[in-house]
């Protein structure tokens, strides 16, 4: 596609966006094979609304879009759904041609605004079911929050039956068609969005999804990847699906305990195995994982199922390993805060691995129990220690959840 080029959604609703075909990581850490796009809207009536704008890099491709639509003093209204800079990005360089233009946004995406813009500019705060008119047409604002920010809201233009979600119901996923029925199959990436981006929160995401359900939808215009015309229902459907299964995996009946680890010999493995031994043997589940070749999406999907995490690693050149910092990478601590955590590993003649990891899980905010960890010089025979760790451990975790009513899944419902 040019990258001038501009898309009809309907005669009065416009694609302004850009593709980005090179991103090879979002967020740093969420690999992205198929680029994204970042999606902008503008909806022509009496009044010009734009929804979103597109990450920094791009203003010039974005603001040649709508210099071909209209001139800026007609855009009375910028709808910021969600802060995040790769669709607030370019909202400064739109200011700067269009300062007369009213930023619209929940308060706390308003407030986000006043630290992130460095020019002066109008602004409305709205709330659930405010309404703005344009003249023949009308939007009206739905709160959905933590989507993936506290700040995130969506947008329903009436007339169109058309509904702005920003990041809900997108994909990383960059292809020239753009319109659902124009691209080849993105439902992996669908599915891995979702398991990165939002199914952390997905007790919001279903709250999201009751406020819209007896809406009439003719198309979800998102803000990554494909513009869903044809079958917008089919993607609430399946995120609803997704909500709901991760939600169900979290009603466990025993209390978890992840181990991970890697292995250059073999020797943190065995470890790890005779702490998982001794953990089971307590009567607590264990999911125990080599992690060299995990994923970013798989490793957060195993720290949201725990309730306490193990982290196993050889000291090689006096540090940790990859994929340890990419699993640390994923712990989040405000989701993760307080949980459980310690350290195990193998080393030669220094053994710096369990510290450095230590330290780190408790920057990360996690409550780390035993403060140096555990270690043993290359293939220790004695396992013995090791079980011995794995039982101390079990025990704190049984005292410390000692109120687990098996309701773990109700509770972050909450
Ligand atoms: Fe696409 Fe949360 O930003």
């Amino acid at each position: 596609m040019e990258s001038s080029k501009i898309l009809n959604v309907t005669n009065d609703v416009k694609w302004v966006g850009v593709l980005d075909y090179d991103i090879v990581t979002f967020d740093i850490v969420m690999e992205t094979k198929s680029g994204t796009t970042y999606n902008s809207y503008l909806i022509e009536s009496d009044d010009i609304a734009i929804i979103d704008t597109v990450k920094e890099k791009f203003s010039d491709e974005f603001l040649a879009k709508i210099e071909k639509i209209t001139p800026y003093e007609r855009i009375k209204y910028i709808i910021v759904n969600h802060t995040e800079p790769d669709h607030s990005g370019a909202l400064k360089n739109l200011l700067r041609k269009a300062p007369h233009a009213i930023v619209v946004g929940t308060s706390t995406a308003l407030k986000y605004l006043d630290d992130m813009v460095d020019v002066p500019f109008k602004k409305l705060t709205v709330k659930e079911d405010d309404i703005i008119s344009l003249g023949k047409k009308t939007l009206k604002f739905i709160m959905a929050p933590n989507l993936h920010w506290p700040d995130s809201m969506y947008t329903y233009l009436i007339e169109d039956k058309i509904l702005f979600t920003c990041d809900s119901f997108g994909a990383h996923f960059c292809h020239e068609g753009m319109f659902e029925h124009l691209v080849p199959s993105w439902d992996e990436e669908f599915k891995y969005y979702f398991d990165v981006i939002l199914k952390p929160y997905s007790q919001y995401m279903l709250k999201a999804i009751e406020k819209i359900k007896n809406l009439e939808i003719n198309a979800l215009c998102t803000g990554h990847g494909p513009i869903l015309t044809n079958s917008p229902k089919k993607y609430i459907e399946l995120t609803e699906q997704y909500a709901k299964e991760y939600l169900n995996s979290l009603k466990h009946d025993n209390l978890t305990v992840l181990i991970v680890y890697v292995s250059a010999y073999g020797y943190t493995a065995k470890f790890a195995n005779a702490i998982a031994e001794s953990i089971k043997e307590e009567n607590l589940k264990v999911i125990i994982k080599d992690i060299e070749k995990t994923d970013l999406g798989e490793m957060e999907s195993l720290i949201v199922q725990s309730d306490a995490i193990l982290i196993g690693s050889p000291t090689i050149n006096q540090n940790t390993l990859l994929p340890i910092y990419k699993f640390l990478a994923v712990i989040n601590p405000i989701r993760d805060k307080n949980k459980p955590a310690s350290v195990f590993g193998s080393y030669g003649w220094s053994g710096e691995a369990v510290k450095i990891i230590s330290a780190a899980l408790k920057e990360l905010k996690l409550n780390v129990v035993k403060n140096e960890g555990i270690q043993a010089k290359f293939n220790s025979s004695n396992l013995s220690s090791f079980k011995e760790f794995g039982k101390n451990f079990a025990d704190y975790i049984k005292q410390h959840y000692k109120n687990f009513q098996f309701s773990r899944a109700n509770e972050k419902q909450e």
